[in-house]
């Protein structure tokens, strides 16, 4: 079993835990969206709420991970690669971060991350989109289909991506992926992936970090 040594930083389990009274199988939640959408705050707090109403273990997680491969992504990320070395990376990442979240929802954990395979589909889906056209996503949807466990909700937080640009400005590092025009490229891909998929939940970001939270537990609730 899991214990919290066995965490890096950004994975952190909820201490309380009564495992026995858990049952054997987790649930999955991902937190999708473009940069400045707000997913990681929200992400911590549904994780922070969570722990305190459950009693069951709670982990938050996410991609780019804290292992040796998530420090490649980011490697890669200040050096340089092309679109699909850069895919092939966030996938060998995901391959690894896949086991760690198997076992905890083979625990019975909830799990949460904070990105999962949509974030290639879409960020990698319009990166690739010059080089490979449409085709680019159902590549990828393949390349990604025997790495992932299928999350049981994908939470995606809308907001128009200039207002993502505003959030962001506040910020000293910006990725090379935060520009306006390939945020929005990214966005039809999300919301494509979410009229294709049931487990989608589209959820409207540009309300506050409260109400954003309040919308998710409630979903989250009404699953678990
Ligand atoms: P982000 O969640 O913004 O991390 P941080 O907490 O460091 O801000 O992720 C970093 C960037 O990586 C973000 O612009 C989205 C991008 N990304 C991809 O392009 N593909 C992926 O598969 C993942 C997981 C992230």
């Amino acid at each position: 079993m899991t214990t919290e040594n066995d965490l890096t930083t950004r994975e952190r389990v909820s201490s309380d835990v009564q495992s026995e009274a858990a049952p054997p199988h987790g649930r999955f939640y991902v937190f999708e969206g473009i940069d400045g959408a707000g997913k990681s705050t929200v992400a911590r707090r549904v994780f922070e709420k969570l722990t305190a109403s459950m009693n069951r273990k709670v982990v938050l997680t996410s991609e780019p991970s804290d292992s040796w491969l998530g420090d490649c992504v980011r490697r890669s990320h200040r050096e340089g690669v092309s679109p699909t070395c850069e895919t092939l990376l966030f996938v060998a990442d995901r391959a690894d971060h896949t086991e760690r979240i198997r076992k905890w929802l083979e625990n019975g954990a909830i799990v949460l991350s904070d990105r999962y395979y949509a974030s290639t589909l879409a960020y990698q889906g319009a990166a690739l989109k010059p080089f490979l056209g449409e085709k680019s996503v159902e590549w990828l949807k393949s390349l990604n289909d025997p790495v992932v466990i299928h999350p049981d909700m994908t939470f995606l937080l809308l907001i128009p991506p200039e207002t993502g640009m505003k959030r962001l400005s506040g910020r000293n590092e910006r990725t090379k992926f935060e520009k306006v025009g390939f945020l929005r490229e990214v966005d039809r891909i999300y919301r494509d992936l979410a009229e294709e998929d049931e487990t989608f939940v589209v959820i409207d970001a540009s309300g506050t970090i409260d109400e954003v939270t309040g919308t998710i537990l409630e979903a989250i609730k009404s699953n678990i």
